[in-house]
């Protein structure tokens, strides 16, 4: 890995720094009743140079930090660190990320760009059990939680951030669609 300073971020460059929002929704499984929470959350995403596979293609990093808290409780109920990393000549991008129940995640796909007014792209990428794009989790998370699919839509500005992704989930005997959506102001 090299060039911090010089790599040729693309879009990932209107991501980086730190952005905090507090209208966070999660609708999360439980054994009874299906829970919706309210969270506020605080992500950092900083520059991490490029890299060469097999002397052929270059990624541009973006490394990142997300933390989310329950309001009601000032709890820390979910944490994901991460890379979004963009292929330019193949014009892909990637989410490749972890989360600390004993998965990970490796999200691809494409990007919408407009540079009408204010600058705005939208990062859409998924990934789904047994795909290229895909996934992997612990026996544990296998058996009793296994996530099938994930799916996100994330658009930035210069100020402004926000996502929705859909995490499918088999879970208590059932297929559940576990959703989060924030927005997000640059600090
Ligand atoms: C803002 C983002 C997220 C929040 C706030 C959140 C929150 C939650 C909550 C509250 C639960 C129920 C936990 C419990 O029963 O103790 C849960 C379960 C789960 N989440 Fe998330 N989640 C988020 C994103 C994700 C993502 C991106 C993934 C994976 C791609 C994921 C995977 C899971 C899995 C596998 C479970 C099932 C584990 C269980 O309930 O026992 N979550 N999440």
């Amino acid at each position: 890995m090299a060039n911090e300073k010089t790599a040729d971020y693309g879009p990932l460059e209107l991501l980086f720094g730190t952005w905090e929002g507090d209208k966070g929704e999660d609708f999360a499984p439980e054994p009874d009743e299906d829970a919706t929470s309210l969270y506020y959350e605080t992500i950092t995403i900083e520059r991490a140079g490029d890299v060469d596979n097999a002397d052929e293609q270059v990624l541009a990093i973006a490394r990142y930090h997300i933390s989310v808290r329950r309001k009601k409780n000032d709890e820390t109920f979910h944490d994901q660190v991460g890379y979004w990393l963009w292929d330019k000549a193949n014009q892909t991008i990637i989410n490749s990320f972890t989360i600390p129940r004993g998965l990970c995640v490796l999200a691809g796909g494409s990007l919408d760009i407009e540079k009408e007014n204010d600058e705005q792209v939208t990062f859409n990428v998924t990934a789904k059990l047994g795909e290229e794009w895909g996934l992997t989790q612990s026996p544990f998370m296998n058996e009793k939680a296994k996530t099938l699919e994930f799916t996100q839509k994330l658009t930035v500005t210069k100020d402004t951030l926000s996502y929705s992704q859909t995490t499918v989930l088999d879970i208590y005997g059932r297929n559940f669609d576990h959703t989060d959506f924030n927005t997000l102001k640059r600090v």
